[in-house]
């Protein structure tokens, strides 16, 4: 495995405008992908929000959902000219090694089926594909 060039640490209210450059960048910013969201969920959530540095810039970030009952991963994104060295599987590790030590036992992602690179990354991870259930979303706008 390639040496470590980036360090893995918990998300700082300075990073956050950084992070969501990086998700408009690759397009998974949405309507709650605020300032002010993150700043709220950083209150009770800061150790499951994962950033990967290379020095001072900020290259990969990874969020989880936890709710005591059941875990999902959220807005996994590493930078493109970071990306095939392993910035993915660090933070992915991490944030699972920590969701382990809280006690749980399965984790979820959401990956759009056109999302093929996703999908590859989450298989070389270990995380296996649900075939006997659908997403179903309803919209409260
Ligand atoms: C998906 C993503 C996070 C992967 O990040 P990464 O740092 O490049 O991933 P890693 O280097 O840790 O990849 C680990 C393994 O995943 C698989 N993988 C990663 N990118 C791949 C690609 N483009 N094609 C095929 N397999 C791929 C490979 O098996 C890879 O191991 P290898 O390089 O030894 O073959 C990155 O491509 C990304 O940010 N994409 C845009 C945002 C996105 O779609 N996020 C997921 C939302 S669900």
């Amino acid at each position: 495995m390639e040496k470590k060039f980036v360090i893995i640490r918990e998300l700082e209210p300075k990073d956050i405008s950084k992070v969501l450059k990086l998700l408009n960048q690759c397009d998974l910013c949405g309507p709650s992908d605020t300032i002010a969201a993150y700043r709220r969920k950083m209150k009770s959530d800061k150790d499951l929000m994962l950033v990967a540095m290379d020095n001072k810039r900020l290259v990969g970030f990874v969020m989880a959902h936890y709710d005591g009952w059941i875990s999902m991963l959220w807005h996994l994104a590493v930078s493109p000219s970071y990306r095939r060295r392993k910035v993915a599987t660090m933070l992915t590790r991490e944030i699972l090694r920590r969701l382990q030590k809280k006690g749980l036992k399965r984790v979820y992602a959401l990956v759009e089926t056109r999302n093929g690179t996703s999908m590859a990354f989450f298989r070389k991870q270990g995380f296996i594909t649900l075939t006997k259930v659908n997403c179903v979303k309803f919209s409260l706008d």
